[in-house]
């Protein structure tokens, strides 16, 4: 499959874009960047670097600096100030791209044919909702979407029950649930059932390979990033990994449909209209073997 990843990297962010560069299934064409974690700058160096790790050549291409109509504000409580949890990660290999996220996903999505270039959101969606303004005929061309946010019957984790990266840019979410795109949204419902605790951070290490060894150091690094807020609990969840795993695995996802709007005063999902495809299960077990067998090729 073809795949654009849109993305905030961010210590999952990171985890999930490793997977899928590595992974034989997916040809991921570009890495476009968007305020979220942390600043656009950091983000967009997190990607190439992250790219570096992994080995690969992919156009990196900056995106929007702040959400529509709102300021930016970051994770760096979770994320750390270099939206890596302190972990080292190599230089880029290429400077950022001079074209634009947005830019670059219309001209991607108008070379190829339509319904084939997947989006794989990682991160706020200021990026695509600008697309669909700036570039509707591209928008059109999209294949599914996957996008991991919000928080349909577990609890939000910012502000007003939301899920951060739909509170982030509520504006940008309301636009993009209403567009009528072949979305799958992975809520933290699903997020949350995906964990990882110190037997699989081994299993990583063992595996000798770079990606996997760099996913133990950053999930590492989430671990101690949130100790103050989960004391005592010994796992954590993975939520973007999730992404590239139900677009590769969907039979290892329970996705319902259900009836949702975003409140766009705190990027909240409530009932509404929209008919959406959201993943509220998965098969935590043989995913996190996916992940780990994807993570050590
Ligand atoms: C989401 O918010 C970010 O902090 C993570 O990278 C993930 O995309 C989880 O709510
Ligand atoms: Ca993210």
């Amino acid at each position: 499959m073809l795949a654009i990843i849109d993305t905030d990297p961010g210590i999952d962010d990171a985890i999930a874009i490793l997977f899928a560069l590595r992974h034989p299934g997916i040809e991921v064409v570009a890495l476009t960047t968007v305020a979220g974690n942390i600043g656009l700058p950091v983000t967009t160096d997190n990607a190439g670097r992250i790219a570096a790790l992994a080995g690969v050549t992919v156009p990196v291409h900056p995106g929007a600096a702040a959400p529509l109509g709102r300021e930016a504000k970051n994770e760096v409580r979770i994320h750390g100030a270099d939206g890596l949890g302190g972990v080292t990660f190599p230089e880029a290999q290429e400077p950022p791209s001079k074209t634009g996220a947005v830019a670059a996903m219309s001209d991607l999505l108008m070379a190829a044919e339509p319904g084939v270039m997947d989006l794989f959101c990682l991160g706020p969606l200021t990026n695509i909702a600008r697309l669909l303004t700036d570039a509707p005929e591209s928008a059109e061309r999209i294949g599914r979407v996957v996008a991991m946010g919000g928080a349909v019957d577990e609890p939000g984790n910012v502000a007003g029950n939301a899920e951060f990266n739909l509170g982030h840019d509520p504006e940008a979410a309301a636009a993009v649930l209403a567009a009528g795109l072949d979305l799958t949204l992975i809520p933290l419902d699903a997020t949350r059932q995906f964990r990882a605790d110190a037997v699989y951070l081994e299993q990583l290490r063992e595996t000798g390979a770079a990606p996997a060894i760099a996913t133990a150091d950053l999930i590492d690094a989430y671990f101690e990033q949130t100790a103050h807020q989960a004391k005592g609990v010994e796992s954590r969840p993975l939520h973007d990994p999730c992404v590239p795993l139900l677009a590769l695995h969907p039979d290892l996802f329970h996705v319902e449909t259900r009836g949702l709007q975003v409140d766009v005063s705190t990027g909240a999902l409530i009932p509404g209209p929209t008919e959406t495809s959201v993943a509220m299960g998965l098969d935590a077990k043989s995913l996190r073997d996916r992940l780990l067998g994807g993570l050590s090729s």
